[in-house]
């Protein structure tokens, strides 16, 4: 195992001196290489700020960020470009695909901006399509497809450039039951068989329950963790369990 994403002492204050906000505090957390990691917490938390600041999306106030071994600070635009174009993938909460584009090349888009092969896009498309179980709807539009299958649309176009990590945002936050279980259960594959690093924003315990471990966030600040060492049900009773302790009895707030 060796490491792949690293925080040291993160902050992101908000605002200007007169009225800032502390989004982040002070963060330390290391993921390694084929990690699952969850991050939860109630809304405010400052759950999305930490994403965006790892995912290279926004600047830390201070504190240093380390992705496969690189301190993010320190970088060129020109390598920022590149770290984000080969070892970053996103899914987000309303699934960001293009509307005028079918399901086939919204898939491509990060390929084809490489201007790989048109043959060999193809042959990608293909192989990534069948993993997400959305191989049939390929020359649809995405206003033609289910929830679940936009998701599974912006996975593949996630994994399409075969990223080291996937950054997701509440990537089942607007899916019902059953589409949330399919694409956390494409997710988990994908974590399995290609070794991908998942980083996973949620507020939904049972999507969390997919997770290796799981950080909790409140006030910008890192205050449990969990590690999963059993069943994929006991995990999630023993999220829930930590939910209700620290949320005065309700967690329908993370
Ligand atoms: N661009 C911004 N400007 C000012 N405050 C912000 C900005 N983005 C987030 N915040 C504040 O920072 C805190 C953390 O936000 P966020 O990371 O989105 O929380 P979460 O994703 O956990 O709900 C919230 O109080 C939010 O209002
Ligand atoms: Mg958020």
């Amino acid at each position: 195992m060796s490491t792949i994403i690293e925080t040291k002492n993160l902050k992101k204050v908000y605002g200007t001196k007169g009225v800032s906000f502390n989004a982040l505090d002070g963060i330390d957390l290391k993921v390694e290489k084929g990690d699952f990691l969850g991050i939860m917490g109630p809304s405010g938390a400052g759950k999305t700020t930490l994403l965006n600041l790892i995912s290279t999306i926004d600047k830390p106030t201070s504190g240093e960020i380390f992705l496969e071994g690189k301190e993010l600070n320190n970088l060129k635009d020109r390598e920022l470009a590149k770290l984000r174009r080969n070892s970053i993938g996103f899914i987000f909460q309303d699934f960001n695909l293009l509307d005028n584009m079918t399901v086939e090349d919204n898939i491509a888009l990060p390929l084809a901006l490489e201007r790989k092969h048109h043959k060999n896009i193809l042959n990608k498309v293909d192989e990534i399509s069948s993993f997400f179980g959305i191989k049939d709807h390929i020359k649809k539009y995405p206003y033609q497809l289910s929830g679940g299958q936009k998701q599974r649309t912006a996975a593949a176009r996630a994994l399409i450039t075969s990223p080291s990590v996937i950054f997701a945002d509440e990537p089942t936050g607007a899916l019902d039951s059953k589409s949330s279980a399919e694409l956390l259960q494409s997710m988990l594959k994908m974590n399995e068989e290609f070794h991908t690093t998942v980083m996973m924003v949620t507020h939904d315990a049972f999507a969390a329950s997919y997770c290796k471990r799981i950080l909790f966030l409140k006030d910008g600040k890192i205050y449990a963790r969990l590690d999963k060492n059993e069943s994929r049900k006991e995990f999630f009773h023993r999220i829930l369990d930590l939910l209700s302790s620290f949320g005065g009895g309700s967690h329908e707030h993370f």
